[in-house]
């Protein structure tokens, strides 16, 4: 497979060494990274066969790419992708919380419908998001999902107008509200509330919590789904990979994905 990646940062470079480590070779690796910092891109990796460093999407559509894994951010979802996907071309969106900027999310499924291709969206940190889409379909689905990390994990962030971040000596709750809410004043930490938000109840309908606990061992991720269908309860807690922001799990569910894509059997 001729496989693009946009970004080259953690989950880009971890998820070359997972390919390598799990047997998965590209035919060609072509990398999108921002003019000015193409040097930073090694000439070869044991993954592929050969490796192409390019600064647009124009560019990247120039090498023929089978698959697109975006891994950059919010505004390299909206910069890069649109033309991706109305060029025919199927991408995986790891930034998730990107589409719950509604203007974003029209802008990407019309190119998609336009060319024929798709917008994959894959788990990332969360899991059990096959039975919650399953239960959407459903109808009448109510869900609650509690994201809880370590308190430095929300610095930066508005929780610490809610509490004084430093003198936590239990969990504290530092918002609550709808999952649109949540991607609005915590972008970063929106990847696993927008997935929840896509896949089941939609933004309005789904109910975040955000917790800062000192005793979290690392990033927890809770989600209770309710319907007519059934109730289901997920509980996560993910292992940290080089970006204290990004799980391992994470990694491992874009290299499914690429998996998935080139495979004969999807599960
Ligand atoms: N879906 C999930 O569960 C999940 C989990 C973790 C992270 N993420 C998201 O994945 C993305 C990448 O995470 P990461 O840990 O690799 O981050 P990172 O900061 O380590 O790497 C991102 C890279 O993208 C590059 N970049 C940024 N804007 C760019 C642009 N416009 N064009 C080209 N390159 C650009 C940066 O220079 C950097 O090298 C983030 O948006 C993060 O929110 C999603």
């Amino acid at each position: 497979m001729r496989l693009g990646l946009i970004g080259y940062g953690t989950i880009a470079q971890t998820l070359l060494d997972t390919m390598q480590a799990t047997g998965t070779r590209a035919d060609a690796l072509i990398v999108l990274v921002r003019a000015g910092t193409e040097a930073r891109v090694p000439a070869g990796h044991p993954a592929a066969d050969a490796v192409h460093v390019v600064t647009d999407a124009a560019g990247l559509l120039a090498h023929a790419p089978d698959l697109v894994v975006e891994c950059a951010g919010h505004a390299a979802v909206s910069a890069h992708v649109p033309p991706l996907l109305e060029a025919g071309t199927d991408v995986v969106v790891v930034s998730v919380g990107a589409l719950a900027d509604a203007a974003l999310h029209d802008r990407l499924t019309g190119a998609a419908t336009r060319g024929g291709a798709r917008l994959i969206l894959p788990p990332g940190a969360v899991g059990g998001v096959d039975i919650l889409a399953a239960l959407g379909l459903g109808g009448d689905l109510a869900v609650t999902y509690r994201g809880t990390k370590p308190p430095r994990a929300w610095a930066g962030t508005p929780a610490e107008e809610v509490c004084d971040l430093g003198a936590l000596t239990g969990p504290a709750t530092i918002f609550t509200g709808t999952a649109r809410e949540a991607a609005t004043a915590y972008p970063k930490n929106a990847n696993v509330a927008a997935t929840l938000a896509l896949a089941g109840a939609g933004f309005e309908a789904t109910r975040v919590e955000l917790v800062a606990d000192p005793a979290a061992p690392g990033n927890l991720h809770a989600f209770e789904a309710v319907s007519p269908l059934g109730r289901v309860t997920v509980s996560i807690e993910n292992t940290p990979s080089g970006n204290a922001r990004t799980s391992m799990t994470t990694i491992y569910s874009v290299l499914r994905a690429i998996r998935t894509h080139a495979g004969l059997t999807v599960i």
